[in-house]
């Protein structure tokens, strides 16, 4: 029977491509150019949720349209079990700016609701009071270190719609209920190209207007970089409303959120490194928090060979170090990298990759690009790959923060869990027993 049934998918394949021939000859199919794959409607698209201020009360919601929407609004409820929300909900008028891409010409609209109340369902939607988007659900952070997660994707970057857009959704279907993205850095490939943040945007789709970002600027979010004259992506500010908590002149790239126990704290490796160092001073100096999670996108230990970042490591791992930071986030390598015990050489520069501080560094890439790891540097590190996208799901429990990094395919790469020690560094078990030996260093 199995014989049988081949044969006739082979049969009915070849009198499809016979037929898909001719129809070809006839009407030879056309590339759908950018500037209309990414035109802007009069309907809401590139919708995205972020924070600008306190994540118990406050939620950013930043939307596109064409200019036929010279204003636009946001209305908003409490969540109820069935459709009578839409009784008790307020309208709120957007911050409505022009913006001219190299594709076309549209409206960036931004609200921020403010006096929310924490660890509460709102339901939302955003439109120009007669084209409206979906209705559509987030949730407040509670004021009260409740156990979250979080997942965490390194570069995107290239061919975003094609081959990113499948670990957006594994990582969704894998942590359906994550409170956030974290990226830590080129999203894009080339900074202005409205094409690539269209990419960028549908391959999120709708989780983005659900489920709250924290977007790093990385190399490829600047443009000019040849020239000397580097600028962030004219698309950074308008399209993602974030914190102006960090320095004056780096507003939207470096700032801080608080989340349930957590304090995020987001650099930008790109430019005014020495700025930030005395911010990142004070922000973990005035920390309440239990744990500490930094971001940016140049790692501090390098995967790759030749892409070491001496001056970075020098002006912030001291801080990291002073102040127990518990993770660092990266990415900029197309190759995967994670620190583990005490004691772990970086062979290039002689220091730990993880030292007495406790802190763990991790490198890592979801998008297709790849890299050779460093032939000498697997030493560094307890956990490394080439040539396979990731993501990583990170949940914090109280003392314990589980970290879990899964491939493209779904598959467990990566995995172990930290715990709080009284006095001392953080304890960290390793949990992937079963690591293959070619990709493990003893
Ligand atoms: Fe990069």
């Amino acid at each position: 029977m199995m014989v049988k049934g081949i044969a006739v998918l082979v049969s009915m394949s070849v009198g499809w491509g016979a037929a898909a021939a001719w129809a070809h000859d006839d009407h030879p199919p056309k590339k759908v150019i950018d500037a209309e794959a990414h035109r802007p409607t009069p309907l809401p698209d590139r919708i995205i949720l972020t924070w600008a201020g306190d994540p118990t009360t406050t939620q950013a919601v930043t939307w596109r349209t064409d200019t036929s929407a010279a204003a636009g609004y946001a209305e908003i409820a409490i969540a109820t079990d069935g459709p009578e929300f839409v009784k008790q909900a307020v309208r709120v008028t957007a911050t409505t700016s022009p913006f001219k891409s190299d594709l076309s010409e549209c409206h960036y609209h931004s609200v921020e609701f403010t006096g929310l109340s924490p660890a509460t369902k709102y339901v939302y939607r955003v439109g120009d009071s007669v084209n409206w988007s979906e209705w559509i659900q987030f949730t407040t952070a509670s004021r009260d270190a409740e156990p979250f997660s979080f997942v965490y994707f390194g570069d995107a970057q290239n061919e975003v719609r094609s081959h990113w857009s499948r670990v957006v959704r594994e990582a969704f279907r894998d942590a359906p209920r994550t409170r956030f993205f974290l990226h830590a850095g080129d999203l894009i490939n080339h900074a202005n190209s409205d094409g690539e943040w269209g990419e960028w945007f549908q391959a999120g789709g709708w989780a983005n207007g659900m489920i709250p970002s924290i977007p790093v600027t990385g190399n490829h979010e600047y443009t000019g970089r040849l020239l000397g004259k580097s600028t962030v992506s004219n698309h950074w500010r308008p399209q993602f409303t974030l914190p102006a908590n960090g320095p004056e002149a780096l507003q939207e790239t470096v700032y801080a959120i608080d989340f349930q126990g957590v304090r995020f704290v987001v650099l930008n490796s790109n430019e005014k490194q020495d700025v930030q160092t005395a911010w990142l001073k004070e922000t973990l100096a005035h920390n309440p928090q239990k744990w500490t999670i930094v971001t940016f996108h140049h790692p501090l230990f390098s995967a790759a060979k030749n892409r070491d970042n001496p001056l970075l490591r020098e002006a912030w791992k001291p801080l990291f170090d002073e102040y127990h930071v518990d993770m660092v986030l990266q990415g900029h390598d197309h190759a995967y990298a994670r620190s583990g015990l005490v004691g772990t050489q970086n062979t290039e520069t002689g220091t730990s990759g993880q030292d007495a501080s406790g802190t763990v560094y991790v490198v890592s890439v979801s998008g297709p690009k790849m890299y050779p790891l460093g032939p000498a540097k697997n030493a560094e590190f307890v956990r490394v790959a080439e040539d396979t996208q990731l993501f990583q799901v990170i949940s914090i429990d109280g003392d314990t923060l589980r970290y879990q990094a899964k491939t493209a395919a779904g598959k467990r790469y990566d995995a172990f869990t930290l715990t709080k020690s009284a006095d001392g560094p953080n304890v960290l078990t390793e949990d992937m027993v079963e690591m293959p030996a070619r990709m493990r260093n003893p």
